[in-house]
């Protein structure tokens, strides 16, 4: 059977493109000969039409409100593993055995500490530094710690970066928060698992000893679970076109955090919780409403809405069924943000704009509510989702510097400036 082709005409010219068909999902048109052959670009600002690349890792149905990592259900993943069983299936592919678990577990363990130099780069920022502007800047200064050990060429070094990476980012997250609120470092204890351990850095203190709650651990391990990996949304794409000139990793992630932080994408969960304390009362929720379907009102219902998702996100039912168990864990009976945001949800999902549109609650809507029932900072939410998804950032990473039809990323433009013109010697000019 002859390979699927699409044929476009351009300025009176048929040129035929191949169609490559995926496991499951869209097929791509393959463009790559669309400018040699017709001297034109295609433009789509966004990308909301473009596929950048060819992935293995994670599918997602946004009709459907399905999601996939290596081919397991989210809500399997989330029911019955844990955040390095998932660490472990999107970097390798498939899920751990028993002793594949227990040495990637204690592989990651003996890598949780930071070069103690760090501790000094810490203290040169100010003490009200936003936990994110640590987080860019610690993970791209871990570059200059490993710089001359990661041959990326190398698979086996690609795999110790990506080791460090996972095991380096709750210690880094917990020095930003203990900083944040001017307590001393707590230092990584190998025999507690990876999010009790991290729970263990953010809330112990030298003076006395800290156990961490079991159901809070368990429900934050899921929340890691949740946020991991998501295709090639903003930041892995960050992470990808960083990547793809060859940059050392730690940098590469560093810029993926950097492109995280805005409020359309990972910011959106300290967003959506401001939001909610603004809002403040389920009475003040229609003017906001109001606010939001205003065309010349900038203001948008953070925590609403997505690219992908024309359904409701998969995460933010479990994230919405996670919030009630951690408030119910903490004898929270009535929570008046969660009173706001059920609200909201509810009214929301009821509006003729947001149906139409097709917004609905996406992770972020609910993530705000449980990390602060936990303890956590507003500052620190996008922090932890940074934290989770590092290992589907170097998941991606990996992919991409692996696959061999990659090079470097480089986009194209539609100009609309100055045509050419020649110089004007200041003397004369109006
Ligand atoms: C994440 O890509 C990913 O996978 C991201 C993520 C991941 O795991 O990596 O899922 C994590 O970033 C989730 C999204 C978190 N962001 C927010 O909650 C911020 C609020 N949401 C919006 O900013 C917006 O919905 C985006 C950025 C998420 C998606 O924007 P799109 O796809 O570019 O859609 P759009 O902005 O073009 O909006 C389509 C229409 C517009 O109206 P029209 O111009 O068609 O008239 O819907 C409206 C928008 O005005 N709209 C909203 C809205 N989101 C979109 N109106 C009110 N409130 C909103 N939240």
């Amino acid at each position: 059977m002859s390979a699927k082709t699409s044929t476009i005409a351009v300025e009176g010219k048929s040129i035929d493109l191949p169609i490559r068909e995926g496991t499951i999902g869209p097929s791509v048109v393959d463009i790559a000969a669309l400018y040699k052959n017709s001297g034109m670009f295609t433009y789509d600002p966004g990308f909301t039409s473009t596929a950048s690349c060819e992935s293995q890792i994670t599918y997602i149905d946004g009709d459907e409100g399905v999601l996939l990592y290596r081919g397991y259900p989210i809500e399997q993943l989330a029911e019955h593993g844990d955040f390095l069983e998932t660490c472990y299936l999107l970097l390798y592919g498939e899920l751990p055995t028993a002793s594949q678990k227990a040495d990637f577990d204690y592989r990651v363990t003996r890598h949780t500490m930071v070069h103690e130099q760090m501790l000094r780069f810490f203290q040169g920022f100010r003490r009200d530094a936003h936990p994110m502007a640590v987080m860019v800047a610690s993970v791209g200064a871990l570059s200059a710690f490993y710089h001359d050990s990661t041959d990326i060429s190398d698979p086996q070094q690609r795999m110790i970066a990506s080791m460090r990476m996972i095991a380096k980012m709750p210690t880094l997250a917990a020095m930003a928060y203990k900083y944040s609120v001017g307590q001393p470092f707590m230092y990584p204890k190998n025999n507690l698992d990876y999010t009790a351990n991290f729970l263990h850095m953010c809330f112990a203190v030298p003076c006395e000893e800290y156990t961490s709650n079991p159901v809070l651990a368990r429900a934050l391990d899921r929340i890691f679970i949740l946020h991991a990996d998501h295709e090639q949304n903003a930041s892995t794409s960050t992470v990808r076109l960083a990547g793809s000139s060859g940059a050392n990793p730690f940098a590469c992630i560093a810029a993926g955090i950097a492109c995280l932080w805005g409020p359309a994408h990972g910011g959106a969960n300290e967003a959506a919780l401001k939001m909610l304390e603004e809002i403040g009362t389920p009475e003040r929720i229609p003017q906001y409403i109001a606010k939001a379907k205003d065309k010349n009102d900038p203001f948008r219902l953070m925590g609403f809405g997505h690219r992908v998702y024309k359904n409701y996100d998969p995460r933010a039912k479990i994230m919405q069924r996670t919030t009630h168990e951690v408030l119910n864990e903490l004898g929270i009976k009535d929570d008046p943000l969660l009173d706001v945001a059920m609200e909201l949800e509810r009214i929301a999902l009821h509006d003729e704009y947001f149906i139409e549109k097709k917004l609905y609650p996406n992770i972020d809507f609910y993530s705000g509510i449980t990390l602060k029932a936990m303890g956590f900072p507003t500052s620190m939410f996008t922090v932890l989702f940074a934290l989770a998804r590092t290992v589907g950032w170097i998941a991606q990473w990996k992919e991409m510097i692996e696959d061999p039809s990659q090079k470097i990323g480089r986009p194209r433009q539609l100009y609309t400036g100055a045509p050419k013109r020649d110089y004007v010697p200041i003397a004369q000019r109006a």
